[in-house]
């Protein structure tokens, strides 16, 4: 699956924003890589204090990104290709000018429209603290207060983001209500399915108690505060939405597809989200978050084989999105431009997770090599954690530049024709050579790799879903085997090794002389000698 970020994809119109029309037009490029379906990230009205993910109608597109007849043009270019649509649901919090916040503005303290959402009373002689002492996930607390219509200051409320996203209270039947006819709506309009943002969060603990550790999310960036996430609760939202997939499919045959942002602690605890009843697919974002090292990444997939596909379901693998610095700045000794280190070892990384048992996600991008953009100066910055917290730090700017398409200058494409265009964010002169039109040309870039790893994982069987078995290699390299004879080994060292298997690779992420592997590369091979030794040392055959 392939992540769309709409506003930084293919601008159609010439405004420098990315929008559905430009989605329409970059299809066959999609269908060329080889992808079997895309996620779109929000591009409903909004007034895009988080780029979207501040929802002020879910059921309609923002006029920025076109409107609902376009949005139907594209799910027919899509079908006609083959390739599924997710949209991205929002449905923790929505955006401070959603009809259903501003009337609860208006309300008063009591009102069934401030019960949609987490209203209280402050603490102190005035109520000028806050109801309790969590802080907000991209900086400040997590409440704010509101003048009430009378003018006196009046009760507070709760957003784990922005002040502008206003946490929905799904203990209001009424909330789940709206949301099923959400899903209805644009499971009418023919989508595939969902991907569904915070999917761990939407019920906090009911009585909204102190946290020991106030500001664990911050300080993280992850849902870590347990008052604030993964409250039991959430799982029968999942199973009912389960279900009204299932009744969808049943009517015409097609499945659809929940793909959850699940962060949570543990990989037993993730594995809760995807139960037969539940969603289908949730992100398991260890490996994202683990360090170039083989002994972190054989521990992160070893927790997920056992503790996740261990249990029936699934692993969903991700690399890149558009909340995190690209893997070719991540997995180099520091920002690159696309060159050296960080670029073999993500290339090394693509193939690893393309290799391993269930499914995979990419980022627009990710496909052309590109590294983060570290140098946009502070008055282009937009995300709201530069806004909130005045530091640059895990700011994700940098990962949402508009795609290069071609030539030799910014917008390189990215606005269909013009060529006097600003796009929304500056692109550096260094996108040049990732531009998709060199990309195609050059059979040794990122491009090739990815088309070709997709490409074996729809003819070959032993990818995709199924076990693996971790066999014997030397320290700082992964090596295993996938169902009948498919061996996949990586280099996480700079020295070659020898090569798990003497011939010529199927595919390899970077040049591989006869018998060897050499530092930051991963290999495909098929082997008929079945006699490579099992590391059992993580009690994981399977
Ligand atoms: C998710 C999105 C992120 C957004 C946040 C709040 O983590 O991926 O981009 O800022 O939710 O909606």
């Amino acid at each position: 699956m392939y992540q769309v970020y709409v506003r930084s994809f293919l601008d159609s119109t010439g405004d420098g924003i990315g929008d559905l029309a430009g989605v329409r037009a970059g299809l066959p490029y999609l269908k060329k890589l080889g992808v079997d379906g895309i996620w779109l990230s929000p591009f409903y009205p909004s007034p895009q204090h988080d780029h979207g993910y501040d929802v002020a109608d879910y059921c309609d597109v923002d006029p920025v990104f076109g409107d609902l007849a376009e949005f139907d043009r594209l799910v027919t270019g899509a079908r006609r290709l083959g390739i599924k649509v997710l949209l991205d649901i929002v449905p923790n919090h929505c955006s401070s000018e959603h009809p259903w916040f501003c009337e609860a503005l208006a309300a008063a303290p009591g009102s069934a429209a401030r019960a949609r959402f987490h209203f209280a009373e402050g603490r102190g002689p005035h109520g000028e603290e806050p109801p309790n002492n969590w802080h907000a996930m991209f900086g400040g607390p997590a409440w704010t207060r509101v003048t009430e219509p009378d003018g006196s200051p009046g009760q507070w409320y709760l957003h784990m983001f922005t002040p502008e996203q206003p946490d929905l209270n799904w203990r209001n039947p009424e909330v789940g209500a709206h949301f099923d006819h959400v899903l209805r709506f644009w499971l009418d309009r023919g989508v595939d399915g969902f991907r569904i943002d915070v999917a761990a969060g939407l019920f906090k603990h009911p009585e909204l108690p102190d946290s020991p550790d106030p500001e664990a999310d911050a300080r993280t960036r992850d849902s870590v505060n347990p008052l604030a996430w993964n409250q039991p609760e959430v799982h029968d939202v999942w199973r009912h939405w389960r279900s009204v997939c299932e009744e969808y499919t049943a009517r015409d045959g097609q499945e659809r597809l929940l793909v959850g942002e699940v962060s949570v602690p543990t990989a037993r605890e993730h594995a809760l989200y995807v139960r037969p009843d539940e969603l289908h697919q949730a992100f398991f974002f260890d490996l994202l978050g683990a360090p170039w090292d083989a002994d972190q990444f054989r521990k992160v997939i070893s927790e997920a084989m056992q503790d996740i596909a261990g249990t029936g379901s699934t692993v969903t693998w991700v690399l890149n999105n558009h909340d995190q610095v690209r893997t070719v700045t991540r997995y180099g000794d520091h920002g690159t431009e696309g060159s050296g280190l960080g670029t073999a070892r993500a290339r090394a990384a693509a193939l690893l997770m393309l290799a391993l048992p269930g499914a995979a996600y990419l980022y627009q991008g990710e496909e052309l090599g590109l590294a983060e953009v570290l140098d946009l100066p502070d008055e282009v910055l937009t995300d709201p954690i530069f806004r909130r917290t005045g530091s640059r730090a895990r700011i994700r700017d940098g990962c949402r530049v508009p795609l290069p398409w071609s030539g030799h200058a910014s917008p390189f494409g990215f606005s269909a024709d013009a060529v006097d265009v600003k796009p929304w964010l500056p692109q550096p002169d260094w996108f040049a050579e990732h531009a998709t039109d060199r990309a195609l040309a050059d059979t040794s870039s990122f491009w090739h790799l990815y088309r070709d790893g997709l490409q074996l994982r729809h003819s070959l069987p032993q990818l995709g879903e199924g076990t693996l078995r971790w066999l014997e290699s030397a320290p700082g390299v992964l090596s295993f085997a996938r169902g009948d004879g498919l061996v996949c080994a990586v280099n996480f060292g700079t020295a070659p090794v020898p090569a798990p298997v003497s011939g010529a690779p199927l595919l390899a992420s970077g040049s591989c002389p006869a018998g060897l592997l050499p530092g930051s590369t991963a290999a495909w091979w098929i082997s008929d000698d079945t006699s490579h030794n099992t590391d059992d040392s993580m009690g994981l055959s399977r």
